[in-house]
């Protein structure tokens, strides 16, 4: 155990504040990236720079200035609040130091972190629907121990295992968009799982990540307004309403849909309605089912010397203008139970009845079923195995290379 040196945690703001920094190697650029981030003037003084620190000064003329030069004495501490000093010889920092004691001004000596009276602390920042935390963590000089710590808190913050619900309705409520993947937990992003850990309401499509929404603390108001085929059980305005409802009453909303929101998906309705009624609405992508879901079964949607391009339908109208050729791939989402239809006009319009084609049912869930065929028997091949939907087809060459 270290003898535990007095410090406390202070946050300054540093915006249009002088900082005088010395030497200019790779410790001084991590540090000058941090000070002009925060918006201080920076002046260093140093008879060279690292390539690093070369490029933050050229990319900041109107707050970083060089004097390309070794310290000169006290008067380089001239207009500073904060001395930062890194020079890599011991004596030039202890003596910047103690200039900096002298004249009362906090001097982060990078040499000597034991004689040093100021560090800058490890940090993350994490954007939260209720505003930027910063999480800085001191471990009495260890700085291994810090980063793991601060990493440590920086998973749990991103993962939503920490619980940023705040239990009170806040002022002005919002809503997030997010893409909940194509319904395996591991698929729905980082930002995804940051917005559930503070959001009070959560809305979810029958296709959204159940896993995901089980584990979710039984203060959080789930409300499913999930569809089946052919039956909706709450139409799309009242979808939109609740979103804003909710919203109004200071609630965070997460609206969780499955795979991307903006593919065929209504996210774009359901933002423009929380944005008429003046809500703040974040869109977070999610995993299209429509590349992840060939991509359970091994099918790439292109793939050097078989396929460039790939189209996504949901319907039959556009199938005559796009390309027959079986090197571009066709992707149709809700296409089960017009498949039959489907494979028809496809081969009317040019595609071969040898064209490979694979549905995939529920994919990257633990019950996914792949079945093959040509767009000459498919439709044939799906009745008999009883196709359900949800599934993702795929027509074209590209369905040789499923996994077998
Ligand atoms: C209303 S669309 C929504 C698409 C969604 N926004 C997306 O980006 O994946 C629903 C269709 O997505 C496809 N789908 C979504 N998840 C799926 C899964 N896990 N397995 C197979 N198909 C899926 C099916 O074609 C389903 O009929």
């Amino acid at each position: 155990m270290g003898h535990l040196k007095p410090a406390l945690p202070v946050a300054l703001d540093l915006t249009g504040r002088l900082v005088a920094v010395f030497g200019g190697g790779p410790v001084t650029g991590r540090r000058l990236r941090t000070f002009l981030a925060e918006g201080a003037v920076v002046r260093l003084v140093s008879p060279w720079a690292c390539e690093e620190v070369q490029d933050l000064l050229a990319e900041h003329p109107d707050r970083a200035s060089w004097l390309q030069r070794d310290y000169a004495g006290a008067a380089d501490l001239d207009g500073a609040w904060l001395v930062h000093t890194a020079t890599g010889d011991a004596d030039v920092d202890a003596r910047i130091r103690s200039d900096s004691d002298e004249r009362r001004l906090w001097c982060v000596d990078e040499t000597d972190a034991l004689a040093s009276r100021a560090s800058v602390l490890t940090s993350t920042r994490v954007e939260t629907p209720d505003g930027t935390l910063t999480v800085a963590v001191h471990a009495d000089g260890d700085a291994r121990l810090a980063a793991t710590v601060r990493d440590g808190i920086d998973l749990a913050l991103r993962s939503g295992d920490l619980d940023l619900r705040r239990h009170r309705p806040r002022e002005t409520g919002w809503v997030a968009l997010v893409g909940g993947g194509p319904g395996a937990d591991g698929l729905l992003t980082t930002r995804g799982h940051e917005l559930l850990a503070s959001a009070d309401v959560v809305v979810i499509d029958r296709l959204a990540p159940r896993g995901v929404v089980s584990r979710l603390p039984a203060s959080v108001r789930v409300i499913d307004v999930g569809k089946t085929p052919g039956h909706h059980p709450v139409p799309q305005d009242r979808i939109n309403e609740i979103l804003v409802e909710e919203a109004e009453r200071g609630h965070g909303v997460v609206r969780l849909k499955g795979g991307d929101p903006y593919v065929l998906g209504r996210g774009g309705e359901e933002r423009l309605a929380c944005e008429a009624h003046g809500i703040p609405v974040e869109v977070v992508p999610g995993v299209t089912s429509a590349v992840a879901v060939p991509a359970a079964a091994g099918i790439p949607l292109t793939h050097r010397g078989i396929a460039k391009a790939f189209t996504v339908v949901s319907g039959h109208e556009q199938i005559p203008t796009l390309p027959p050729g079986t090197d571009h791939t066709l992707v149709l989402l809700m296409g089960v139970s017009t498949l039959r239809d489907t494979t028809r006009i496809l081969i009317d319009n040019g595609r071969p009845g040898s064209c490979p084609v694979a549905i995939i049912e529920r994919g990257f869930l633990p019950d996914q079923r792949v079945t093959l065929g040509t767009l000459a028997d498919i439709a044939d091949t799906a009745l008999f195995r009883r196709v359900q939907s949800p599934a993702v087809v795929v027509v074209g060459d590209v369905v040789d290379l499923a996994h077998s």
